[in-house]
């Protein structure tokens, strides 16, 4: 049933939407820098050195502290980038969105304006005063931890466009955007003490754009610090990115704040320009920096300038008269359609054999589902940006929504679901087979003596921290449990067993021990202990009976939140499809990454999990009209079994209504648009920075990380080495075509920043309306140092309706024809001839034009801009409209789609959002 809200709830629901309205339209009186920065530096001259090098410091959450003698209230603080997740203010958790990469697939820029105004929304509504978000680090390696968090892809041009939108956005509604994590968090390998030697120009050309455009696109209240060391200093205490690029070539106006606990050496990141230490300010603080104050290491001048800042922000937002509101309405039908609105234009359709999809609603009677990823809320990572959703709709009630005359079956015994698979065990007297497992609970770490209690469970499916009939308390008491039980598989061959824990696990199948994580997983140092799950296989003949124990000893200090799990849980599987399988019309396979395996602190498998690609193989034997949708924040292995399946979508992670988003693509109710904001490699070797970073490594081995290779990254280095990936940059499927004609650049010639005009036209020939993501690439002829073959310069998005054309007109700058001078200290265009290619993909360029750069030019640091003047416009929140969202101009629909629906499955995993502001 959709959830309806009490008329009383919604009258004060539509008073706090208006005062979130007045906060966004109060831009337009709010005070301006200048008058900001006077309320600053009058404040700051009334504190006491010792109130301002308490100032600098966070309170242990995510607040700046407050000065209660100057009527400045604690600034409250959340996370993250991908939805508000509970903080220290309550249980607020907002509407989950789509991952980075979806965003970012979009290519969609007011796609990108209306996330950001719904997470700033959902975040000021909360009654916080900034997000740590968005993150926009680069994606290099497919191992990347957090590259689910990421809107740039691998492309920087993509992230200096993507990520200015959602800080607008964000910032739009009265509170701050924070662009993380500066600079170069671009993996997890040993974040803490990996060191990146990134050569110059691979810092300016790459590594840098999204933050110089957050700064400069989006004037970002703030900036996280990141933890790795980038040429020999923290990211935190690097003068050079912070002082020299941050503050004083880009002008950056806001202040810097670590990400937590980023700081090695207090003196040397204040100096650096870092303004804020987060958590609680253990390096930046009177007592470490008070005796380089005396000795005039220190000037007084670097402090007030930290202080200023803040405070400048402080003033800017009207924070000292801002009263935030008290009623939360953090889970918005407006939001959840941003949301949803994401997801949509943000999965790519990759394959679809012999047009097996969109499906036909006429003929596709019976969907089976396989993957618990497709059976609760769509997945999403772990780590800071994890959010677990309030209301979502699972891909499986998705599919049941959008195809209400067909059979949608959730498949058991191929899924992993702890709370759903059989298990058995002998009663008492050893003859009959009873449902559930025998449990022996123990009052010590390693099963000796006599369990405390012995009881049936149904399932190994146990939590700490919620479970209510515990028979021991592994939070308080030291607990080690053994599960016995049996296993009677339906299909003869190979079976995956799955055991997620905080803690040591040993288990046995028939006799036969497949999983011994040793003293269990050693905890890292690091603040997100992870829970990721152990897998084995072991062959099973159909209807015969088998051993299975678990013994299990819990580990302190695993933490639930984030994604992980203070407990145990264990499932079993067939790794061998049914042969009634191929009896179903469809096969949607849900199949990826997941807060499980992915997410911060950690770099992940280029492989599937739980050996996956196997199980599709098997199902795709004998249907092909197999569909799999891919889930995780990068590119994953999928050359063993692409060929043999029907349909193929990389579905990232698709935000809480996801399964809705994917299910009208797969019924052709929304036409599919996205394109991919990353390559995909055919085999692991192909990635072009593979020699650089063959291997990650979570065990603190690998402590230096070259960037030598980085100017050839992604698609700039298949194309310079002649490797082709097995999906390239910017490409994705729809279920029409496009055809482009007539190109014109005007001026054909590159005068500084002057703006140059590519204008072509973009016809749809095929039959169903779709939205087109035109992409420009430019190359330059003769270039004298290394240079990729081709660089994205811009992009833009249509809709057309079957038949329509439409003239499209893409901005390029000076910008746009440059590289970075190390030498100058400047962007160089070189006098030579560059080429424009424009096209549907990296990899398909229909259309060639050329612009003249007549002598060398050089452009400044400070006054040029990673974005076209046009670019620059429509960032911003007033370029296409001022409403409460923005869904006025959604380009991807064929039929126009309503909000995200309630599923009409019982017991499919879904729930509808809560009514509008
Ligand atoms: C993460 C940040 C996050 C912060 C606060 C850090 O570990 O790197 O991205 O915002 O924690 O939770």
């Amino acid at each position: 049933m959709r959830r309806t809200r009490s008329p009383a709830l919604a009258t004060s629901l539509t008073l706090l939407a208006l005062g979130i309205a007045q906060i966004s339209s109060n831009a337009a009186w709010a005070r301006t820098a200048q008058q900001a920065d006077t309320l600053a530096r009058q404040t700051l001259s009334q504190m006491t050195l010792a109130e301002k090098l308490d100032y600098i410091g966070g309170t242990g959450g995510w607040d700046v502290k407050p000065l209660p003698r100057f009527n400045l209230p604690q600034i409250l603080g959340a996370d993250g980038g991908l939805g508000l997740r509970y903080t220290n203010q309550g249980n607020d958790q907002g509407v989950v969105y789509p991952s980075g990469p979806s965003l970012a697939a979009s290519f969609n820029l007011r796609r990108a304006v209306d996330f950001g105004r719904a997470l700033g929304y959902d975040t000021a509504s909360g009654g916080y005063y900034y997000i740590t978000g968005p993150g926009m680090n680069m994606y290099r390696m497919p191992y990347g931890g957090r590259n689910f968090e990421y809107v740039s892809g691998e492309d920087p041009f993509l992230g200096a466009s993507m990520a200015p939108a959602v800080i607008n956005g964000i910032q739009s509604r009265g509170i701050w955007a924070d662009a993380k994590h500066y600079a170069a968090n671009d993996q997890e390998t040993n974040r803490f003490t990996l060191d990146e030697s990134i050569p110059e120009r691979v810092l300016r050309e790459i590594t840098l754009p999204p933050f110089e455009s957050a700064a400069k696109n989006g004037k970002v209240s703030l900036m996280m610090c990141s933890f790795q060391e980038v040429n020999g200093d923290h990211a935190c205490e690097s003068s050079h990115l912070i002082r020299d690029i941050l503050k004083d070539q880009w002008g950056f106006a806001g202040f810097v704040q670590t990400d937590y606990g980023a700081i090695i050496d207090g003196l040397k990141a204040a100096q650096a320009g870092t303004d804020i230490d987060m958590l609680f300010g253990t390096q930046m603080n009177a007592t470490v920096l008070t005796p380089s104050i005396n000795s005039g290491v220190l000037s007084v001048a670097t402090i007030n300038d930290k202080v200023r800042r803040i405070l400048r922000q402080i003033y800017l937002f009207d924070f000292d008269t801002y009263v935030p509101p008290t009623v939360h309405d953090t889970n918005s039908l407006a939001s959840n359609q941003a949301s949803l609105n994401v997801a949509r234009e943000g999965i790519v359709l990759l394959k679809n054999q012999n047009n097996l999809l969109p499906l036909d609603p006429a003929a596709v009677k019976k969907i089976a589902v396989v993957g618990v990823l497709g059976k609760y809320a769509p997945p999403s990572g772990f780590g800071s940006a994890y959010a677990s959703a309030l209301d979502y709709i699972s891909e499986t009630s998705g599919l049941a929504q959008a195809a209400p005359q067909a059979q949608v079956t959730f498949l058991d015994g191929l899924s992993l679901d702890p709370a759903a698979v059989t298990w058995t065990h002998l009663d008492a007297d050893g003859t009959t087979e009873v449902p559930g497992l025998t449990a022996e609970y123990f009052t010590n770490t390693d099963w000796s003596g006599t369990a405390a209690t012995t009881r049936t469970d149904t399932y190994v499916n146990l939590n700490w921290d919620s479970d209510t009939n515990l028979p021991t308390d592994g939070n308080t008491a030291s607990t080690s449990i053994r599960w016995t039980g049996r296993v009677t598989p339906t299909v003869s061959g190979e079976h995956v067993f799955k055991v997620r824990a905080d803690g040591v696990i040993h288990l046995t199948v028939n006799g036969q021990q497949i999983i011994n994580n040793g003293d269990g997983t050693p905890l890292p140092d690091n603040a997100i202990p992870p829970t990721i799950p152990q897998y084995a296989k072991i062959t099973l003949q159909a209807g015969q009976a088998y051993d299975v124990v678990l013994e299990y000893s819990r580990r302190p200090s695993y933490i639930a939140s984030l994604g992980g799990l203070t407990g145990v849980q264990m499932s079993w599987a067939s790794l061998v499809a049914p042969s009634d399988i191929a009896g179903y019309d469809a096969v949607l396979v849900a199949a990826g990454n997941s807060n499980e395996y992915e997410g911060e602190g950690f770099d992940h498998m280029w492989e599937l999990p739980e050996f996956q690609g196997q199980l599709i193989q098997s199902i795709a034997s004998q249907n092909p009209h197999t569909i799999v949708a891919l889930h995780g924040g990068t590119g994953l292995k999928v050359n063993d079994w692409v060929d043999q399946v029907g349909g193929l979508l990389h579905a990232f992670y698709p935000g809480q209504n996801g399964g809705q988003a994917l299910a009208e693509i797969l019924f052709g109710q929304v036409n599919p648009s996205a394109k991919l904001p990353i390559s995909l490699e055919r085999n692991l070797q192909d990635n072009p920075l593979y020699n650089y970073f063959p291997q990650f490594d979570n065990n603190g081995t690998l402590t230096q990380l070259s960037y030598a290779g980085d100017l050839l990254l992604g698609y700039r280095g298949y194309e310079k080495l002649g490797t082709t990936p097995l999906y390239p940059f910017g490409y994705g499927l729809s279920y029409t075509q496009f055809s482009y004609s007539n190109i014109s650049v005007n001026p054909p010639v590159a005068f500084g920043n002057a703006p140059i005009r590519v204008s072509f036209n973009v016809t749809n020939t095929g039959q169903r309306a779709g939205a087109e993501v035109a992409e420009l690439y430019v190359g330059q002829r003769n270039p004298r140092l290394t240079r990729p073959v081709k660089e994205l310069k811009g992009f833009q998005k249509v809709l057309l309706q079957p038949g329509q054309s439409q003239r499209v007109t893409i901005e390029l700058n000076g910008r746009s024809l440059a590289y970075y001078n190390p030498n100058r200290n400047a962007w160089v265009v070189d006098a030579d001839v560059f080429t424009i290619g424009v096209g549907a993909a990296s990899n398909d360029i229909r259309l060639r034009g050329r612009v003249l750069s007549p002598f060398r030019q050089q452009l400044s640091v400070t006054s040029s801009n990673p974005l076209p003047l046009a670019v620059q416009r429509a960032v911003q929140v007033t370029a296409g409209g001022q409403g409460p969202d923005q869904t006025d101009d959604v380009l991807f629909t064929q039929t126009q789609s309503t909000a995200p629906q309630v599923p009409p499955a019982a017991g499919s995993g879904g729930s509808a959002p809560g009514s509008a502001p």
